[in-house]
């Protein structure tokens, strides 16, 4: 693989184009926003940043799909971001129109490339981008679980005063205030959390995760960027390595956990492929109520898409 693609140089598009670039993985990162200034401008300050930080990887800033031609990878993250106050499903006006028209102007110029969705609200803009491309659902996810975990494992991290490297977790369900985060499947080196720190602190913690994202836009006016571009080019490194590492994605679901023809954040496999499997938790009475729940929060906003005109 030797071509990506980011559409949206703002925020999480830019720091994603960024960090992308660091790890040096493929040929070129093509930058794409209706704003062609502000992409040309973000992606050469990010070449000029490539003899200091030692990569090879060349950007390009553009407004023309043209240039986002045979690309293998594409990372949507165009639309608008939440402002105090609002929800992420709040934006569903706005970034459905966003998402569509992107889907359909990245197919017109890639065969069958993967894919990754970052724009909210998270999982139904992933159902969006999968009706628009026509593309196998393993080709077609969004990113969220790998920054909601990472939110869950740093608060963790701090708590327990260990390195944040050491906290491997879980965390299913949609991308908003019913996520849920699964402390049964949180372990600190291997070790239980659970046998680490008592039980009303890390529920203190599930809940805020939960509220990860509007806790950075109370104090930004803006949502957060830099830990959603990181976790959006580290799927990408997944899949260009084919590695098949396992993360929290936002994943079209065939009858696993009881749920089919919805997107909901579970457990994947990633590879060159895309997804190359769902894994199956075997969850317990209370984990499967609280996805269970959140699906229900996701499958209304899904009912917003489908009733609306684009
Ligand atoms: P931003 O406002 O900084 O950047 C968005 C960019 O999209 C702007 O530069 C804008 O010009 C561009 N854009 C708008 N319409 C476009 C179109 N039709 N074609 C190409 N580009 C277009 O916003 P930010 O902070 O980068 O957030 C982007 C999206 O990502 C928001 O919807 C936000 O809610 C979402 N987000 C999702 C996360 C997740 O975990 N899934 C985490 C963080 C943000
Ligand atoms: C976040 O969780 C806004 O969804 C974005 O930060």
């Amino acid at each position: 693989m030797s071509k990506v693609t980011v559409i949206g140089a703002g925020n999480v598009g830019a720091t994603c184009a960024n960090v992308l670039a660091h790890k040096d993985l493929v040929k070129e990162v093509v930058l794409l926003d209706i704003m062609g200034d502000l992409a040309r401008g973000k992606a050469l300050d990010s070449w000029q940043q490539a003899p200091i930080d030692y990569y090879s990887t060349h950007l390009i800033g553009t407004d023309d799909y043209k240039n986002t031609e045979g690309s293998d990878i594409v990372v949507i993250t165009a639309g608008v971001p939440r402002k105090p106050g609002m929800s992420r499903d709040d934006l569903i006006s706005t970034n459905a129109k966003i998402v569509n028209i992107v889907t359909k102007s990245i197919m017109a110029h890639s065969d069958n490339p993967i894919i990754i969705i970052v724009s909210n609200p998270l999982d139904v803009m992933t159902y969006a981008a999968y009706k628009t491309a026509g593309l196998d659902s393993s080709r077609v996810f969004g990113m969220a679980g790998i920054l909601d975990t990472a939110r869950y494992r740093a608060f963790l991290a701090e708590e327990l005063k260990v390195s944040p490297k050491d906290i491997q977790a879980v965390l299913m369900g949609g991308h908003g205030d019913t996520m849920v985060p699964l402390p049964r499947y949180t372990t600190v080196s291997g070790i239980p959390v659970t046998e680490m720190i008592d039980s009303a602190k890390l529920e203190a913690i599930v809940e805020r995760t939960k509220m990860g994202g509007g806790e950075l836009v109370k104090l930004m006016g803006t949502s957060a960027w830099y830990a959603p571009g990181a976790a959006a080019a580290q799927m990408v490194e997944t899949i260009v390595r084919d590695e098949n590492r396992i993360f929290p994605c936002c994943a079209r679901l065939d009858g696993q956990y009881g749920i089919k023809g919805m997107f909901l954040g579970v457990p994947v496999k990633l590879g060159q492929n895309g997804i190359e499997e769902i894994i199956e938790l075997k969850l317990n009475a209370d984990e499967m109520k609280l996805l269970k729940d959140s699906a229900s929060a996701v499958q209304s906003v899904m009912e917003v898409y489908d009733t609306m005109t684009l």
